[in-house]
């Protein structure tokens, strides 16, 4: 985005930010006085309240009466927390994981546990009479079955979208799955044979352990970065001798760390697996909630062999409940096409045409700037009351996008058993352990910031920090 098209107080918030995170400015610290800041910046004093606003609503700075703005002090940041496996290991879930899933379905109100946004965020009027008149147009959507590779201009419409990417993608290399979730079994399907070994990330999405168990596939852990993500260093290791078969990972704000591979790291990821001949299976689903001025590249930018097995969905961004995936499967694509027709024969055309109509009037572009932002200043907002409510040595995550916090809690914590206790509460949230197929990250938990904070969810999450306290008393 260019800078003239952001608002000034907004670029002026950003540089304050900056100063933040690059420790010029140190937590406890005060800022100039808005006089001061308005002089020095030649801006109006409008400009500088809203920034300041802005600030203070991301959780950055907070006001002292009669006193001045001050930087937030924080929670320690996490650690690198990985638990990587010593060997591959055979995948088993977690049998939390089906409670945790009847309770995310049945959940409503004060549940921090689902990782997407919640449906008050999302343009479902629009949608809707969008769907309406589609179905009144195309009646033949609903009585014949689509293309098994997808509606080509809805894979038009994803190819315009990735060409900022600097790689181009055409209609013909896209496939349109039923979320990414299908995208991620095709292209495990594609890679892999039962027993094979696939390397992962520790803390690992229990979606991706789940795939990995149906289809009789190992696992190695790989050490994980809260902030960079999966360490090209460990993988290097670990891909040298030929054991490894494929490897997943998430790029950009991964769940549950909300890690954002340097964009130096992907580079040297896509070249050293291609050069192995390793495929890169990369699931991007959060790419597009960054936080900064620009979209992150995903790996399959710097990808020129066709290594790079691409999937994403626009699932979390608008449509949960379209269920409208897509790969790039690269090398892979014939086969992965055939495979589609195998698993799942088609995605149901009319949801394809809604999306594809979504994109192209430019209603999706409105909206997801809307959301990031809105998701942006929810995180910070958490990150926020989580430093006040969570007992002192509670360690935390600050994503650069996403809306995915990960906290560990003090030794002596159990998050299980906090997961019940918040539970009878009506209070819900994601406990670490599933996100290892070994039941290790016991003191850690996720929290989704994809709720807006009302009064009643602020108490949620104060009372949430409380059960936290008791059960370290
Ligand atoms: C990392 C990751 N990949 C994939 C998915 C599933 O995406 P979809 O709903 O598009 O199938 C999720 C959902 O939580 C996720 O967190």
């Amino acid at each position: 985005m260019k800078t003239d098209t952001i608002p000034l107080y907004e670029q002026v918030a950003d540089e304050i930010a900056s100063t933040i995170a690059n420790g010029t400015l140190k937590p406890g610290e005060k800022l100039p006085s808005l006089r001061t800041m308005k002089q020095r910046r030649q801006v109006s004093m409008t400009t500088v309240q809203e920034a300041f606003g802005m600030l203070e609503d991301r959780g950055l700075i907070e006001a002292r009466p009669q006193s001045g703005y001050f930087v937030r002090r924080r929670l320690p940041r996490l650690p690198a927390a990985s638990c990587p496996s010593p060997e591959p290991q055979p995948i088993v879930t977690n049998p939390l994981l089906w409670r945790y899933l009847r309770y995310v379905a049945e959940s409503a109100g004060n549940s921090f546990a689902c990782a997407t946004p919640s449906a008050e965020l999302f343009p479902d009027r629009a949608l809707n009479s969008m769907m309406t008149h589609t179905l009144r147009r195309q009646p033949h959507l609903i009585t014949e079955y689509g293309r098994s590779d997808g509606l080509p201009e809805l894979r038009r419409q994803i190819a315009r979208r990735t060409l900022d990417w600097g790689q181009t993608l055409s209609a013909d290399d896209i496939l349109i799955t039923n979320g990414c979730v299908e995208a991620l079994n095709l292209s495990l399907l594609a890679v892999t044979q039962p027993g094979d070994v696939v390397a992962i990330e520790s803390p690992c999405y229990f979606g991706v352990l789940q795939l990995l168990e149906t289809r009789g596939l190992k696992g190695l852990e790989i050490p994980t970065d809260p902030v960079t993500g999966m360490s090209v260093e460990a993988l290097d290791v670990a891909t040298r001798y030929g054991g490894v078969k494929a490897v997943i990972v998430v790029s950009n704000f991964s769940n549950p760390l909300g890690a954002l591979i340097p964009e130096a790291n992907k580079r040297r990821m896509v070249q050293m697996l291609a050069e192995r001949g390793v495929p890169l299976i990369e699931d991007d689903v959060y790419g597009e909630f960054y936080f900064g001025r620009e979209r992150p590249l995903p790996c399959k930018a710097f990808d020129t062999t066709g290594n790079v097995l691409y999937n994403a969905s626009f699932t979390k961004q608008a449509l949960p409940g379209l269920r409208i995936g897509w790969m790039a499967g690269g090398r892979y694509h014939a086969e992965l096409q055939m495979q589609k027709f195998g698993m799942s024969f088609c995605t149901p055309s009319l949801l394809q045409v809604v999306a594809a109509e979504f994109l192209a009037a430019g209603g999706f572009d409105r909206h997801i700037r809307q959301l990031r932002r809105t998701l942006c200043r929810q995180v910070h907002e958490m990150l926020a009351l989580v430093t006040e409510a969570f007992p002192a040595g509670t360690r935390i995550t600050e994503p650069q996008g996403g809306f995915l916090l990960w906290l560990e809690l003090p030794e002596g914590a159990d998050s299980q058993s906090l997961f019940d206790a918040a539970l009878r509460e009506g209070i819900g949230f994601t406990p670490g352990q599933l996100f290892s197929p070994r039941g290790e990250f016991s003191r850690c938990m996720r929290l989704s910031c994809g709720v807006p904070l009302t009064p009643a969810r602020v108490a949620a999450l104060k009372r949430l920090g409380e059960l936290a306290h008791v059960q370290l008393s």
